[in-house]
């Protein structure tokens, strides 16, 4: 594209405004792709030869993309420059427990029969899932601390408390890795790992400079 017919586009300050306002219903729709192939491979009997194991991991999976598509907002606002974008955030945060939730689901119903006694022993028995049960607690928390109202009420505690998302992205890569040790198959998982750090290491970077901006302005004040 000539440049300066993207400079006339992107250099718009609306230009993002309306990516942002207009890709949000897109986005709304592309997290509920995974609920509706579910439903059609079912439909089509085609949940593989073992459903239950099938849904058990893809749900996993699929929260654990949501999250990363929820830590990549940030790094999406900064590079555009454009605070639109967090419009997104909370959507995409909230799709990430919707999916851990029916990972959770998953577990609680085909795995344990709904038995709260066997829950807790499962928990204390497999480390893998004392960490998954912890990074859902986080989600939980997060879920129900997004609202407005929430915001206003814990004022800029807010904040502090909804950094705990990085130590839920650990813990559920973590928690993945240790699934995966038992079966010595860490290939995709390391992908995941990486991606995860990256975005992770973006926000370390980030806030060194801005506290580097921030000495810098003193220093000439
Ligand atoms: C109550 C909390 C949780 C429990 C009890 C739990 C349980 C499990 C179990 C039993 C598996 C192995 C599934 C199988 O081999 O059939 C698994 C795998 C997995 N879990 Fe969780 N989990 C929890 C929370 C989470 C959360 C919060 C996430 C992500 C946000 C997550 C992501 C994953 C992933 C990515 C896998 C691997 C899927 C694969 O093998 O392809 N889990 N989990």
């Amino acid at each position: 594209m000539p440049e300066w017919i993207s400079k006339r586009i992107f250099n718009q300050q609306s230009f993002w405004a309306n990516v942002a306002a207009k890709g949000k219903p897109a986005l709304f729709i592309l997290g509920l792709y995974p609920l509706a192939r579910w439903f059609w491979l079912g439909w089509h009997d085609q949940l593989t030869a073992n459903p239950i194991e099938f849904l058990s991991r893809s749900s996993g999976t699929w929260a654990l993309v949501c999250l990363l598509i929820t830590l990549c907002i940030s790094p999406l606002r900064q590079m555009t420059g454009h605070s639109a974008f967090i419009r997104w955030r909370r959507m995409c945060g909230l799709f990430t427990f919707f999916y851990a939730l029916l990972h959770a689901l998953a577990w609680a119903w085909w795995d344990q029969g709904f038995f709260l006694s066997a829950m807790v022993q499962d928990i204390i028995k497999r480390p893998f899932i004392a960490v998954g049960f912890a990074a859902f607690l986080g989600l939980a928390i997060l879920a129900f601390t997004s609202t407005h109202r929430s915001m206003r009420v814990l004022g800029r505690h807010w904040q502090r408390l909804h950094r705990l998302v990085y130590v839920i992205a650990i813990a559920v890569i973590v928690h993945y890795w240790w699934h995966k040790a038992g079966k010595n198959d860490f290939a995709t998982v390391s992908i995941y790992a990486v991606i995860t750090l990256f975005l992770l290491g973006w926000r370390v970077q980030h806030w060194r400079l801005r506290r580097l901006e921030t000495k810098t302005k003193q220093a000439y004040r």
